[in-house]
């Protein structure tokens, strides 16, 4: 097996085989979702989350078809000492070892960039899950991914479901757009996006801080997926806080599918109902602007009780369990000699 770095902005050949790879073992890894769109996939290798260097790297055999493939994400302003890491087997090559050998290729690779941590998810059940235990892996939180199926009963249900929510948030207005953020709203979105930071995370994982530089990157980021994004706020009256913000991406591709990015309260704001008025006014604006919406999919630490329960008077059905795992660069068997 040959293992060489490419680079995934230019070499759409060799990053197509690596998307070819994902959604042929999509049904085994992932059936509850759709396949990943590739543009969707292609931003994912590239770019990673906003803000960091990426390394991608190609496994053939002796007649050049593709093995598996990584992909090593080495954030460059939280988690200095960890990366984020993907790998993929063809599902037609698996359970022969190509997985060990790329684990430990990546390793090396993360260990020369001064990285002790590698951190990654799988679905519980897929052979994810049992590669990453194999190979030394430790548990970190665990999320529940959660789909909304957008009835007819559902959308009977939103006024009342506002009406409940209404009395607790006198003195809050609701913003909503489509695309980049209004200019007057953009620092206090910053605020509301590192709020998320209190959700639950694993100890060694620093949640990301927003400024403007970071907002402009997340939205470039949307721009360069192709997706169209959505976003409702709760605003305070009197100051012109922004209190809440919740966000939902569709592709272009995938009419039926939503994407619930953040939902996030900022701290002094909690407790106020905002949770679920952004989320149902939401709904209203995708039922304006994206009448192929069939349903939403979101994830949310096991223990993040509040946004559970908002999403539970939404309709939301658990359809996944995912966990976090993390290996400690040091501890990964290196590529053997040869
Ligand atoms: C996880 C994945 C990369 C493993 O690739 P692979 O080439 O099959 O892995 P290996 O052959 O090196 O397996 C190493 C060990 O993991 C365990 N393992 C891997 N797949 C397994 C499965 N389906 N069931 C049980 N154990 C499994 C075994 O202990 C295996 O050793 P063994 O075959 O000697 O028993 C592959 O299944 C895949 O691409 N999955 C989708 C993406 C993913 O989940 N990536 C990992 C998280 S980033």
């Amino acid at each position: 097996m040959r293992i060489e770095q490419f680079d995934p902005l230019t070499d759409d050949r060799r990053l197509r085989a690596c998307h070819g790879m994902a959604v042929a073992g999509q049904p085994e890894d992932d059936p509850n979702l759709p396949a990943e769109p590739y543009e969707d996939f292609r931003v994912f290798w590239a770019l990673g989350e906003s803000l960091s260097l990426m390394q991608t790297w190609l496994a053939t055999d002796e007649s050049g078809e593709a093995v598996g493939a990584y992909v090593l994400e080495l954030p460059q302003r939280e988690n200095r000492k960890n990366a984020f890491v993907q790998i993929i087997v063809d599902p037609a090559r698996r359970r022969r070892g190509a997985g060990r050998l790329l684990l430990a290729h990546l390793a090396g690779q993360a260990a020369q960039a001064g990285r002790e941590r590698l951190m990654g998810w799988t679905r519980i059940g897929a052979p994810g899950t049992a590669f990453a235990r194999a190979t030394g892996g430790r548990e970190g939180m665990r999320e529940v991914r959660r789909r909304q199926d957008l009835s007819e009963d559902l959308r009977q249900r939103l006024p009342a479901l506002r009406a409940a929510a209404e009395p607790h948030a006198s003195g809050y207005g609701l913003r909503c757009w489509d695309g980049r953020a209004p200019a007057e709203l953009r620092d206090g979105l910053c605020a509301v996006y590192t709020a998320l930071g209190d959700a639950p995370h694993d100890g060694a994982y620093e949640p990301a801080s927003f400024d403007a530089a970071r907002l402009d990157a997340e939205e470039q980021r949307l721009v360069a997926r192709g997706v169209r994004w959505y976003s409702a706020a709760a605003v305070e009256a009197a100051r012109g806080e922004v209190a809440a913000v919740t966000q939902v991406n569709v592709q272009p591709g995938q009419p039926q599918w939503g994407w619930q990015a953040i939902t996030a309260v900022t701290k002094q704001h909690r407790g106020h109902r905002l949770g679920l008025l952004v989320k149902v006014a939401m709904l209203e604006l995708l039922a304006e602007r994206e009448p192929a919406l069939r349903h939403i999919v979101t994830s949310n630490a096991e223990q993040n009780e509040h946004m559970v329960a908002v999403n539970e008077q939404l309709g939301y059905q658990v359809t996944d369990y995912l966990q976090a795992w993390e290996h400690e660069v040091a501890a990964v068997a290196p590529v053997p000699a040869g």
